[in-house]
């Protein structure tokens, strides 16, 4: 069943108090839920009558009911599939309902469930009707009370929302503690955990001088990597001050990491829970990206206490409301504690290869969606990345200063609210005087623009026009689409490679508000024809076309004050000639691109988190994201040999950079310790392309002699992947990772994920093989994401020929929904690109899919998905 905004209707009654008594026992755990219930009273009945009240509820079993103190009887209630439909008698009254649930028996790890041994939630979106029957919805915003009952010896610790108002032993060696959340919140947001947990502890102090005790809990074999999470909160918490002006609002705040969740992590108030893999770090089990992914998610999920908890949405439609919005928010936050231009590069990747897939695939929607199956679907790249970048182009259209006004407006306005993004927009145009109207269209329009610009100089006169046009794909259900509002950051460089003035005050970068299918911007004075830095800083989540040549990229590289537009430019011309040999495998690799990434290494001067950014090549990913048809092998085999040519060509000065980069130091996960480590291993990576021994020695050696796991996780791909091979060494630094890091269940997904994902090493037989593995566990969402996820972004594997690849993976969705719905509907991903790939490899993609939709009782989850696919 389809579910469409426009159909959006408050609710008939609001729920103003909502006391929770958790009774947990080994098999199945008792739940009491005591409701304050009131009508709707803005809404219009028909006079005299009360509408019956229909509560969300699924996999429950329905122990008792009360209306008013009053056993209902069968013919004052009704329970059809998923609701409960209870006669109303007052326009206020009290509901008590008693439920039975089996939180050891719940694989989708949805409601209320067991993760090694401790209970857990996971709420958000629709996860609350499985512990009882309630208003399952956003804009149903209640006052939580929440009593947990456990048995003391295996839950010691007992936490819920809110502050604890009491605690006491009962019986049978049974404890209990009562929880209460002052702040009025929708069933989402509510959370549970009883366990065997150690914590550390921390305090912080607001900036209007409110104590806060902060404490990030675990299993007791993992309490002493916890230190980085709670470094990262309290920078979080300062930084939403000093920047947003929000400070945090209750006398205690912890997070919880749990082994077994389905996304990365849950903001419920005052309780956040964490999949572990974005909590746990220690110098020798986790990346400098893993510490940096931390960094963001603490603080993601901290600001959403504002941007989704104080304000939360209305309906789900509005889901970026508040995760756009927390992107941005994190994003901006990393960008200060890191290297601001690094943190761009980065996202605008991941934007153009994975959210423009999305855009481009059968699932595309608006960051705002007008309507869905499930919900679940929809916590996309589109809804968070974009919706993230069209905060950003408000905040670039209206300036820091707008924006903040905008932002404290908002906030002001929606407190304790459930809001739309209309109302978030429409706080931004109050507060600034800027006409967002044309700009709405980012919310309701599916698709990634494409900018085409094209220029002309007058040497006569010294004018420069420059024309943009824009234009958008149909996307499902959307074959037209109005002419977006956007924000284009530009600058053009002289010959000497200088920023020319592009206006009468002197400005030597701009953004340009394009607003309609093609406009002409006029610079005048230029003694000659200027080369134009389009889109600078990634200023819009578009793709531009202009025809620049391999000079003018090599320059680009060289001389633009963007770093952004440096980077990009390397991965033009990395595009263009991989492109080429995707097309003539038997030509040479453009000497000219090969030229220019030796320039790269040898410019000493570059910022070196920059650097190793440019030096990376386009990926698998996002070359196929960018072919109009995609030839796996084939990008696979261009990819390589660009690589392994610009290896052999520098390979003396890779080395010397590798060798000034490799000293031994302290392991710290700060921005230039971790740009120096980066650029060394990417040097590495380059010369384990290079057809030498000496060159897997050398990536061997870093592994035996790594201090810390960037180092050592970085050599073991290199040994894996190397041109030279040497089986023997890759089997040694296998099996001594495994028995180095096989207690830790963190560093084993890595283990899947490395040999699944591997060209080498990934074959179908040998995932099989992997599934079966002791340390292997098919009911970890991490798990299955290393090793099967790993798999499928495998391009040389998983598009194997024959289409046992997609056989594989359709026999694990198939396998997986009956257990984790959400996990398998997202582990297909791959198989609903089926259009885009060569005819041979589409049609055996789409005939996995065929297989999928034929199986009987789909979950919403799979089922949608597969059914917009084909
Ligand atoms: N609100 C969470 C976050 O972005 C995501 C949780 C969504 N979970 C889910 N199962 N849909 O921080
Ligand atoms: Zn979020």
């Amino acid at each position: 069943r389809t579910i469409y905004l426009k159909d959006y209707q408050a609710p008939d009654y609001w729920i103003d108090t909502t006391h929770l008594t958790f009774d947990l026992h080994e098999d199945y755990a008792l739940v009491t839920s005591v409701l304050q219930m009131r009508l709707n009273g803005e809404k219009e009945f028909e006079s005299g009558t009360l509408p019956a009240l229909t509560l969300h509820g699924e996999e429950l079993d329905l122990v008792s009911l009360h209306r008013d103190g009053e056993e209902l009887e069968g013919d004052q209630y009704q329970l059809a599939k998923g609701t409960l439909i209870v006669s109303v008698k007052q326009p206020t009254f009290e509901l008590q309902v008693v439920t039975r649930i089996r939180p050891q028996e719940n694989t989708s790890l949805e409601g209320l469930y067991k993760s090694n041994g401790m209970f857990c939630t996971q709420c958000e979106a629709e996860g609350f009707r499985k512990i009882t029957y309630y208003l399952d919805r956003p804009d149903v915003m209640s006052v939580f009370t929440t009593k947990v009952i456990a048995s003391q010896a295996r839950y010691p610790v007992l936490l819920a929302n809110g502050n604890a108002i009491d605690k006491g032993e009962l019986e049978n060696d049974r404890h209990y503690v009562t929880w209460e959340d002052p702040f009025k919140k929708p069933s989402y947001l509510f959370a549970l955990v009883a366990g065997d947990l150690e914590c550390i502890e921390d305090r912080f102090t607001t900036m209007s001088g409110r104590d806060v005790t902060l404490k990030i809990f675990t299993e007791s074999h993992n309490i002493h990597k916890c230190d980085h999470a709670m470094v990262s909160l309290k920078k979080s918490m300062r930084w939403d001050e000093e920047v947003y002006g929000r400070e945090y609002d209750l006398d205690i705040f912890m997070i919880v990491a749990v082994d077994h969740f389905n996304m990365g992590a849950m903001e419920n108030k005052g309780l956040n829970i964490f999949n572990s893999s974005c909590v746990l770090a220690s110098p020798e089990t986790a990346t400098d990206a893993t510490y940096q992914r931390i960094e963001a998610i603490v603080a993601h999920e901290y600001f959403h206490n504002w941007s989704g908890n104080r304000v939360t949405c209305r309906d789900w439609f509005q889901l970026s409301l508040k995760e756009g919005f927390t992107v941005f928010r994190d994003a901006e936050f990393s960008a200060d504690m890191n290297s601001r231009g690094v943190k761009r590069i980065q996202d605008a990747s991941l934007l153009r290869t994975a959210q423009f897939a999305e855009d481009a695939g059968p699932m595309a929607h608006p960051i705002r969606p007008e309507s869905f199956i499930e919900i679940s679907n929809f916590y996309t790249l589109t809804v968070y990345e974009k919706g993230c970048e069209v905060v950003r182009m408000i905040h670039t259209i209206l300036g820091a200063g707008q924006f903040r006004k905008g932002t404290d407006l908002y906030f002001d306005r929606h407190d304790g609210e459930a809001a739309t993004c209309e109302d978030f927009v429409k706080a931004m145009e109050d507060a600034s005087g800027v006409d967002l109207t044309q700009f709405r269209h980012w919310y309701s329009q599916a698709g990634t623009p494409v900018m085409t610009v094209t220029d002309k100089y007058d040497a006569e006169s010294g004018d420069y026009h420059l024309t943009i046009a824009q234009s958008c794909p149909a996307t499902p259900g959307q074959e037209q689409k109005k002419p977006f509002h956007i924000p284009v950051g530009i600058a053009l460089l002289d010959e000497q490679g200088q920023l020319l003035p592009l206006n009468a005050a002197g400005d030597k970068e701009q953004v340009l508000s394009i607003k309609q299918s093609e406009e002409t911007f006029v610079v005048k004075g230029c003694k000659s024809k200027p080369l134009p830095s389009l889109l600078r800083n990634f200023s819009a989540p578009v793709r531009v076309r202009y025809d620049y040549s391999k000079d003018d990229l090599v320059f680009l590289m060289k001389h633009d004050t963007d770093s952004f537009n440096r980077w990009d430019a390397c991965q033009r011309l990395g595009v263009a000639a991989i492109e080429q040999l995707v097309e003539q495998p038997q030509q040479a690799v453009d000497p000219q691109l090969v030229d220019a990434f030796g320039a790269v290494i040898a410019d000493a001067a570059m910022d070196k988190a920059v650097k190793a950014e440019m030096l990376c090549l386009p990926s698998e990913a996002s070359l196929a994201e960018q072919a109009d048809v995609i030839q796996p092998l084939a990008i696979v085999a261009a990819r390589k040999k660009v690589k392994q040519a610009i290896a052999v060509a520098h390979k003396d000065a890779l080395q010397a950079l590798y060798n000034e980069l490799n000293h031994e130091r302290v392991y710290k996960p700060e921005a230039a310790d971790i740009a120096e480590r980066t650029l060394k291993n990417v040097c590495l990576g380059y010369l384990s392309a290079v057809n030498e021994a000496e060159c897997v020695q050398l990536a061997a050696k870093q592994y035996d002699d790594a201090s810390n796991m960037t180092d050592r996780r970085a050599a073991l791909g290199c040994v894996i992947d190397a041109h030279y091979r040497d089986e023997a060494l890759v089997e040694r630094l296998l099996t001594d990772f495994y028995d180095r890091y096989k207690g830790n269940s963190n560093v084993m997904d890595d283990w899947f994920a490395v040999q699944s994902s591997s060209a080498e090493l990934g074959t179908v037989e040998k995932v099989k093989a992997l599934m079966q593995h002791d340390s292997f566990d098919s009911t970890s969402p991490n798990k299955l994401r290393s090793l099967i996820g790993g798999f499928t972004r495998n391009m040389t594997h998983f598009h194997t020929a024959g289409g046992t690849g997609y056989e594989f993976l359709a026999d694990r969705v198939i396998e997986l929904d009956k257990q984790n719905p959400q996990v398998a509907s997202r582990i297909m991903t791959p198989l609903t690109r089926w259009k885009k790939f060569e005819p041979v490899t589409s049609g055996l993609m789409k005939n996995a899919l065929e297989r999928i939709k034929a199986v009987h009782n789909l979950s919403t989850d799979v089922y949608e998905v597969v059914n917009k696919s084909l």
